[in-house]
């Protein structure tokens, strides 16, 4: 019994490693599709801490599994905002403080979601 296990588990194993599924392409329409997981990991944490709010403020829940976010899709509305808000950053960092010509725009914060949130999501008026 133990050795048809066993053999088992390795026939799996093996059909796993030749059929393993494509990954997923990343459904990003701002930050560049070549960006390493880390960058785009500590963006994430970035924006998170820079607006006080864990990832599920612009992440949709799974159905039937709370716990769980589904980071490609797009129907929680608060993503697109950010969106536009990441946009916006990038927009202002290019053309007024793109003095390295060697950053990627992208990843240039002199003006930074901090900048404006201060641990907020609405930053309150001053
Ligand atoms: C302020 C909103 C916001 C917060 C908070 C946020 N994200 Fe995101 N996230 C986005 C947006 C917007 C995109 C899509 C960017 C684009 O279109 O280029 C994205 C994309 C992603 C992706 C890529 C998904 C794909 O298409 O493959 C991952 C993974 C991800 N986020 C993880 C996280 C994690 C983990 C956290 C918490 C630490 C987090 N995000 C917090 C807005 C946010
Ligand atoms: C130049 C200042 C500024 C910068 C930089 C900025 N924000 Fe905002 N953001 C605001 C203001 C002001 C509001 C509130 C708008 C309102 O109350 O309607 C806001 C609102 C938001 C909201 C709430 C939804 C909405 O559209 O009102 C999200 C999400 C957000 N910002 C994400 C980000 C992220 C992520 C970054 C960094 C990539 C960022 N913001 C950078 C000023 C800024």
């Amino acid at each position: 019994m133990t050795v048809f296990f066993t053999c088992f588990a390795f026939v799996g194993l093996g059909v796993a490693a030749i059929k393993a599924p494509p990954v997923q392409e990343r459904n990003l329409k701002v930050l560049p599709m070549d960006i390493p997981d880390q960058k785009l990991d500590s963006l994430m944490e970035t924006y998170s801490q820079a607006l006080g709010v864990k990832c599920s403020f612009c992440h949709t829940k799974v159905t039937g599994f709370p716990d769980s976010l589904d980071f490609r899709s797009d129907t929680e509305p608060m993503k697109e905002n950010a969106r536009e808000m990441i946009r916006m950053t990038i927009q202002i960092n290019k053309t007024h403080f793109y003095f390295d010509k060697n950053t990627r725009p992208e990843y240039l914060h002199t003006v930074s979601c901090r900048t404006c949130h201060r641990g907020q999501p609405f930053p309150p008026e001053y």
